[in-house]
C-alpha cells in the first residue's frame, strides 16, 4: 500500500513538486495525504491544489498574538495531522523548528531535506554560506542531506541521506542555487522511497 504523506512547506514548494511528479510517474510508492504551509501565499499550496491534495494553512502568528505560544502551535499542529494518517512527515522548506510538542506524536517518521552536507551550515542561510565559504577557500563543495527529525536540533539527525555539489570557480550564488535545488529533488525522492521500503540502515 502506498506511503501517506504529510508535506510541510513554507514557500516555493519545488520540492513538493518533485514528490508530486515522482509520485505520478511511479517512482515514489506514496501518496500525499496533505500538504501543511504556515505562510498563506506560499506557492506550494496552489501546487498541491492544481492537482487536487488537501492543503491546510496553519499560522502561528495567532498563537504568538493570544500568548498560547509556540509549542501550543507544535501541538495543534500534531493534532491537525493525525487526521491525515500520515506514514511520514516530510519538512520540504518548512521554516519552523518543532518541538517535541509535535515531535514526539511522530517518533522517527519526520524527515527533513537541507541544502548542505551533514555537519555543516545549519539554518536558513545554508547555500549562501557555502557560498562564501568556498570564496574564503574554506571548503571544495557543498552539498544536500535528507535526515530524521529526532529532537529540536536545527538540521541534524541520523542521515538517510547525502550527496556532495560542486562548486565552481564561475558560480554565481544563483547558479549554486539551481544546481542544488535539481539535486534536493532527487535526493528527496530516493530517500522518501528507500524509507518507505523499511531501509532503517541510517547513520546515527
Ligand atoms: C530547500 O532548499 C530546502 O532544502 C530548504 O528550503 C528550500 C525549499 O525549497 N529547507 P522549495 O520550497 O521546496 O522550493
Amino acid at each position: 500500500m502506498a506511503a501517506r504523506l504529510a508535506v510541510l512547506i513554507s514557500g516555493n514548494g519545488s520540492n513538493l513538486q518533485a514528490l508530486i511528479d515522482a509520485i505520478r510517474m511511479h517512482m515514489l510508492d506514496a501518496e500525499i495525504a496533505v500538504v501543511v504551509s504556515n505562510r498563506k501565499d506560499a506557492y506550494g499550496l496552489e501546487r498541491a491544489e492544481k492537482v487536487n491534495i488537501p492543503t491546510e494553512y496553519f499560522p502561528l502568528k495567532p498563537y504568538l498574538d493570544d500568548g498560547r505560544g509556540r509549542r501550543a502551535y507544535d501541538a495543534d499542529l500534531a493534532e491537525l495531522l493525525l487526521d491525515y494518517d500520515p506514514d511520514w512527515i516530510v519538512l520540504a522548506g518548512w521554516m519552523h523548528i518543532l518541538s517535541s510538542d509535535f515531535l514526539d506524536e511522530f517518533e522517527y517518521r519526520v524527515i527533513n531535506l537541507h541544502p548542505a552536507l551533514p555537519g555543516q551550515f545549519p539554518g536558513a542561510t545554508a547555500i549562501q554560506d557555502a557560498f562564501e565559504a568556498f570564496q574564503r577557500k574554506e571548503i571544495k563543495e557543498t552539498g544536500v542531506m535528507v535526515h530524521l527529525v529526532p529532537d529540536e536540533r536545527v538540521d541534524a539527525g541520523p542521515v538517510i541521506a547525502s550527496r556532495a555539489v560542486p562548486i565552481y570557480p564561475k558560480d554565481t550564488l544563483e547558479l549554486l542555487t539551481n544546481r542544488i535545488h535539481g539535486v534536493e529533488h532527487q535526493l528527496l525522492v530516493h530517500a522518501l522511497q528507500r524509507l518507505i521500503e523499511g531501509d532503517d540502515s541510517w547513520e546515527e
